[in-house]
Order: structure tokens, then C-alpha cells, then sequence
């Protein structure tokens, strides 16, 4: 058996949780090899001066990080890398996938995205624009935080169109809200740490959470978001670092947080002691609704992107931090991807600057509604969920279907839709339901023709589950 005592010396906070990192940091540092044995909790208390239970906390908390591993009447032993959380397997298909080039004819609802048409038309004129200028400063490494005037744009497109609150200074730019997510967490967490989110969770999570070795604790939601109490007690079991939320037009069930949720979230964050991030990539399609961040910008990590209102292909994305985190996410960024590319930034400034952002923003709002509008004309009222103005739509399944079946049928009839087990977080239960991304077919009658084969299967089970029998 090791003799191994921590070094608890300037370890701040709970004891059990000082032994648990004190445990992380000599693993990671080869100081404790894998499959060695670890004291018992009775002669690690003993040596530590605490309590055997607070021993049994540390070791069960160590446990729960992957570090360590028990058995029966052997004790207690370091874990080999493969059993840390960051070795959860990572998803190997993308479930949402461009239509595939040999199916033309599907009707592709998986993915969350928009008609481009409107930016491909401006890309031209204003790359020439930029190339006519000199590209100065496009085609060299940009600051880690991104290039100042950029910063400046972000800060304006998101107080603009999402009512964040954000200055040059507070602003970094991302790859995408997808890389955004990844600096917002690699600035508060460690690999190991407990990520609460919803219950239900934006899929690029639970990747990055899978690769980085985030361990996701899902939250109750229910009609309004996460459950206040649930997350109240979520923080005192579990002692997390932040809490990852999309409170607007929340991914995948699309509905919106009432002002007063927001407010209760953000005493019970403040009360632990634990980081908001907040995902506003869908914030412009609702102008009334004011993000987390503005009411508590001190706690709060922003991010963003113009993926759903511009272009997901310029993969421009931004975080917003407050003052004391921006110079830790800087050097998340530069160790990361060093700083993102200038010249789609720099394209995005300049829509931002001139107001042709503004114009790509509404008309994706426009096309929202008139979607929705067209699937709620279609799908019966009862088993459609989420906000009329959102670019996706969550479809409860009735009684008899259950999602698989329900989805095999869809595709074999042309219609591909995501199963609501895609966004679960954690081995619960997941609702007999599916996403609906509808603003991906091209046009809105090919939305129409899938959206009627849906409704005809809801309407029909008996026909769609023989054919699967
Ligand atoms: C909630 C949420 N966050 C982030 C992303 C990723 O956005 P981006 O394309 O900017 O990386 C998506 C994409 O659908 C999303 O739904």
C-alpha cells in the first residue's frame, strides 16, 4: 500500500474536495502511477487530521472524476488513462449531417441552419473590397482576442441584435460558437470537473465535453429550462464549475426562459459560487428577450455566433467575458488555435459595420416565423413544442410510436429528423420526442412535402410500424 499523503497546503475550500484535486494533480504529475493503492480512507483521515467521511468524499468525488477506481476487499487504486471521464467514447457519426450527395430527395430536418443565398450574393463584392484595401492585417497571425476593430463589431453586433452586454475589451473572437464553447470552458473547468447543463443539452456538448474530459451532470427542464430547485441542489451535491445553458430557444427543445427563471438561476449561481455560461447563438431571433448576461454580466460567460443569422460557414463566433476572465481566455485561445482567422472576422466586421448583417438577421427572423407558421398549419397543435419563432421545433411523439421506430419510418420515406436521445444527457430517460430543424430545406415546399409525411405518419402508426415489423 502507498504511503501517499497530499499536500493540502494553500488548497482552499472543502477538504474532501482540496484530497480530490491534491489526487488529480499528483496523477497527473506521475507522482501516483496507475494501479497504485491508495491508502484506506481510515489511514489517510488519520494522517490528514480530518474525519474518515471526509476521506470517503474525497475518494467517492476522485471516483466520480475517473482518477480512481475500488474493489471489493482490494482498496482503493489509481485508474490508467483510459478510465478518465475524458476517454467517454466520442461519438464516431455526426447525426447531423449535410443531406447525403446520393439522396437529393431528402427532406434534411437535422440540422439548425439557413439559407445562405443572401451572403453568398455580398461575398463577392466584399472580398473584393478587402483585397482592394491591402487584406492588411487578413493574411497575418491576429491577436489571440482577434483584431481590436473586430472586437469592436462583435461587441456592437451582440448588444444590437442579442441585447448582451459587451465592450471591445470584454469580447474575443471564436471559431464558431462551437469553438466559443470550448474557450468558455477551458477558461473556468479542467478536465475532470463537473459541467452542469440542461438535462437536454446542445449535442456540440456533449462532444466537447466527451473530448476534454468534462464530466456533464444534466439538469431537470422543464417548459420553462432548467428547474431552479434542481440546480439549487445540483450545486451542493456536486460542486460544479459552471453551468452551460441556451435559455433562448434552448437546443433541442426550443423554448424560451421567462425573465423571472433567469433571475432565480442567477441568485443560485451566485449563492455556490458557479459560472454561467450562456449559448445565445439563437438570441437575435427573439429582440425582446434580454440574455442572462445582461442582468449578470459579473458571472455570466457569454458566447455567440452569426451562424444562425449570417453564415455558418464564416465560422465567426465570439465570447464575452467578464474583465477578471478575459486575459485566462486569451491564453485558453492562443494555447487552443492561437488566435481565429482574420478574413472571415473581417468580412463579418464589415457587414456588421454597414448594416447588411442587420438586413441577414431579419430576413432569417422572417423565415423562421413563416416556417413555423407552415408547420404548425401542418403538425397536429398538441405535439408541437418550443417558441413560433424559433428556427427548429421539438415534436412530441403520441402513443403508439416510439422515436426509433418513428425515425427509421421518417427516413425510409424520405424525411430525416433527430431523435431526442441525441441531446440526453446521462443515462435518463429520454421523451418519445424529435428535433425538427426547419429552416434546412431549401425551400418551403420542400419543408411542406416532409412536414406532411410526418403528419401522415403521426396520423397513421398502424401503417408506419407494420412496414418496420
Ligand atoms: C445551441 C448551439 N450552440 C452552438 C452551436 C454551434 O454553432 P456554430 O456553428 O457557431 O459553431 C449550435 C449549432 O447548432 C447550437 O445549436
Amino acid at each position: 500500500m502507498t504511503s501517499w499523503t497530499p499536500d493540502l497546503t494553500d488548497r482552499n475550500g472543502p477538504r474532501y474536495r482540496a484530497i480530490a484535486d491534491a489526487l488529480a494533480d499528483d496523477i497527473a504529475s506521475g507522482r501516483l502511477p496507475a494501479g497504485m493503492r491508495l491508502p484506506t480512507h481510515r489511514d489517510l483521515a488519520y494522517k490528514l487530521g480530518v474525519t474518515v467521511g471526509t476521506v470517503t468524499r474525497a475518494y467517492t468525488e476522485a471516483e466520480r472524476r475517473g482518477l480512481i477506481g475500488g474493489e471489493v476487499g482490494r482498496g482503493t487504486f489509481v485508474q490508467g488513462p483510459g478510465h478518465r471521464t475524458g476517454a467517454v467514447p466520442v461519438p464516431q457519426s455526426d447525426p447531423f449531417t449535410w443531406s447525403p450527395p446520393g439522396e437529393p430527395s431528402l427532406v434534411n430536418l437535422t440540422a439548425i441552419t439557413l439559407d445562405h443565398h443572401l451572403a453568398a450574393q455580398a461575398l463577392g463584392p466584399t472580398l473584393t473590397a478587402i483585397a482592394a484595401s491591402g487584406a492588411a492585417g487578413m493574411l497575418e497571425y491576429a491577436p489571440h482576442a482577434g483584431i481590436p476593430a473586430h472586437r469592436a463589431a462583435g461587441a456592437q453586433w451582440l448588444a444590437r441584435q442579442h441585447r448582451a452586454v459587451a465592450s471591445a475589451d470584454s469580447v474575443l473572437l471564436t471559431i464558431g460558437a462551437q469553438n466559443a464553447m470550448a474557450v468558455a470552458l477551458a477558461t473556468v473547468a479542467r478536465p475532470g470537473d463537473v459541467v452542469l447543463t440542461e438535462r437536454l443539452t446542445n449535442y456540440g456538448m456533449k462532444t466537447l465535453a466527451a473530448v476534454e474530459g468534462y464530466h456533464l451532470e444534466g439538469i431537470t427542464l422543464d417548459e420553462f429550462g432548467v428547474v431552479p430547485e434542481a440546480f439549487d441542489s445540483a450545486c451542493r451535491r456536486l460542486a460544479p464549475k459552471a453551468l452551460y445553458l441556451v435559455p433562448t430557444m434552448h437546443n433541442p427543445t426550443a423554448s424560451v426562459m421567462p425573465k423571472a427563471r433567469r433571475i432565480e438561476v442567477v441568485e443560485i449561481a451566485r449563492r455556490h459560487g458557479v459560472m454561467l455560461v450562456e449559448d445565445d447563438v439563437f438570441g437575435f431571433l427573439t429582440p425582446d428577450v434580454q440574455p442572462i448576461q445582461a442582468i449578470a454580466p459579473d458571472i455570466t460567460i457569454y458566447l455567440s455566433s452569426i451562424s444562425k443569422s449570417v453564415s455558418s460557414g464564416l465560422r465567426v463566433g465570439y465570447v464575452v467575458a467578464p474583465p477578471a476572465l478575459v486575459p485566462r481566455a486569451e491564453a485558453v485561445i492562443r494555447a487552443l488555435h492561437y488566435s481565429s482567422p482574420p478574413l472571415p472576422a473581417e468580412v463579418a466586421t464589415r457587414w456588421i459595420q454597414d448594416g447588411t448583417a442587420d438586413r441577414f438577421a431579419e430576413a432569417q427572423r422572417v423565415e423562421a416565423v413563416l416556417r413555423q407558421q407552415q408547420a404548425r398549419s401542418i403538425l397536429p397543435a398538441n405535439l408541437v413544442c418550443g417558441h413560433p419563432q424559433a428556427q427548429h421545433m421539438w415534436l412530441l411523439l403520441p402513443e403508439p410510436w416510439r422515436r426509433e421506430d418513428f425515425i427509421t419510418e421518417a427516413r425510409r420515406r424520405g424525411v430525416a429528423v433527430t431523435g431526442g436521445d441525441v441531446f440526453a444527457v446521462g443515462r435518463t430517460s429520454t421523451p418519445q420526442a424529435v428535433r425538427l430543424g426547419l429552416c434546412q430545406p431549401q425551400s418551403v415546399d420542400v419543408l411542406a412535402r416532409g412536414l406532411h409525411t410526418l403528419a401522415d405518419l403521426l396520423a397513421n402508426p398502424e401503417t408506419g410500424m407494420l412496414s418496420i415489423v
